[in-house]
């Protein structure tokens, strides 16, 4: 039996990448949601961080002219599903709900195409955080780094004390996640935007792109030998359990300590990557709703009111580790990295620091972003030097655009 046929007429079939302890606990409280308004939940798990395996499978199911209902999508991917004309159009429960006054600017950038909402906005993730375990830094006398010499002075005191520095899985889009981070320290917010979103050669070619290729490689030097293939949230319990010092992973990583029962500030800490205190690199996971023929299904328009509704942006973000997808909701129920996260949001998008990250697919279409993983984790794993990485990433970046 195909996952079609048991989809009852009133269930969503919703296809995500989250499964993950944390994930998977954020992603019941949807669930719990709608089983509480009678629609049944069909789940489509794709295991693998990032969504790559969770696209390649979606390509398939549409190919075969049997798209889920509902599936988990990021940035330029959910344009370029819109404007093939795969996604159903969310225009009167948009209209009817207000999104366009809450849903700021960024996020509508890549929920709407052609003026028309094809996607609910659940959330808004960032990449550039570092989660560290707290007793650990305190038994080494390290406190938290707020530059990058700070942060290599913190690896060699761990790795004198016998303890892993960095936890880090090695898989193309984990490194990519970091590079956003390390990229943004060492080129700053106008020479990020240039390299990644307007793909600028003399950026992307530039002394500076090699000085974050270096920084690349004091990463790598304080990985463990087993960090090849690791998935992210093996390397977040290596922080939870103190056998690493710090992680460099976008907030869903919250999620993990969360679900291991760790408090912020007492347990495990939260910071901005270095030299990237004012800067937010951004990532929105939406439900795209595809279009089952015809107008939007009643399931499809309940789920995206669901998600977008208040009480839910705030139950659902508070365990998932991301901040609300709207302007309007309390931050009362988040704890201090939620709280940070929203006010860090708010104000980046206020200064014109906010940027979507290239790691998840925010910048730039896939094309580009697998060209720039590609050349990344070579780096990391050795094949090119920085020079040389910095030759291939302007090469590939001019092939794939
Ligand atoms: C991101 C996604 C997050 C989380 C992460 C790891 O792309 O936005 O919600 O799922 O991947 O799987």
């Amino acid at each position: 039996m195909t996952s079609a046929t048991m989809v009852a007429a009133d269930d969503v079939e919703v296809l995500h990448w989250w499964t993950s302890g944390g994930e998977a606990a954020a992603l019941n409280v949807l669930k719990q949601d709608l089983e509480g308004q009678g629609i049944g939940w069909t789940d489509m798990p794709v295991a693998g961080g990032g969504g790559e395996q969770a696209m390649t499978v979606l390509r398939a199911r549409v190919t075969a002219g049997n798209a889920p209902t509902a599936v988990q999508g990021l940035g330029f991917d959910i344009l370029d599903w819109g404007k093939e004309g795969a996604l159903a159009d969310l225009n009167e429960v948009a209209a009817k709900e207000g999104w366009d006054e809450v849903v700021p600017d960024a996020l509508k950038a890549f929920a709407k195409v052609d003026g028309k909402w094809v996607s609910a906005p659940v959330n808004v993730h960032s990449t550039n955080w570092v989660w560290a375990n707290k007793s650990v830094l305190d038994a080494n006398g390290i406190a938290v780094p707020t530059s990058w010499e700070d942060f290599t002075a913190a690896l060699e005191t761990l790795k004198a004390a016998g303890i892993t520095p960095i936890a880090h899985g090695g898989q193309a889009w984990q490194e990519a996640t970091v590079f956003d981070a390390v990229a943004m320290s060492v080129l700053g917010p106008d020479g990020y935007k240039a390299a990644f979103v307007d793909l600028d050669e003399a950026t992307l070619g530039s002394d500076a792109m090699k000085e974050a290729f270096d920084r690349m490689a004091v990463i790598r030097a304080n990985v463990d030998d087993n960090f090849s293939g690791r998935d992210w949230n093996l390397a977040t319990a290596m922080v939870i359990n103190g056998e690493a010092g710090f992680q460099m992973m976008g907030d869903w990583a919250k999620g993990e300590f969360l679900n291991a029962g760790k408090v912020p500030g007492e347990d495990f800490l939260c910071f901005r990557f270095p030299g990237t205190a004012d800067q937010v690199t951004f990532n929105a996971d939406q439900f795209m709703m595809f279009d089952q023929g015809g107008p939007v299904s009643a399931e499809q328009a309940a789920l995206a009111s669901a998600i977008l509704s208040p009480s839910f942006q705030s139950a659902f973000n508070v365990v998932k580790g991301s901040v609300p997808a709207r302007t309007d909701v309390s931050d009362a129920d988040f704890d201090a990295c939620g709280k940070q996260g929203m006010k860090d949001l708010a104000a980046a998008a206020a200064s014109g620091n906010l940027f979507g990250s290239m790691a998840h697919g925010h910048a730039a279409p896939a094309s580009v972003k697998n060209a720039i993983y590609d050349v990344v984790t070579a780096h990391f794993n050795g094949e090119f030097d920085s020079e040389t990485a910095v030759d291939e990433l302007v090469d590939a970046v001019s092939i794939a655009k």
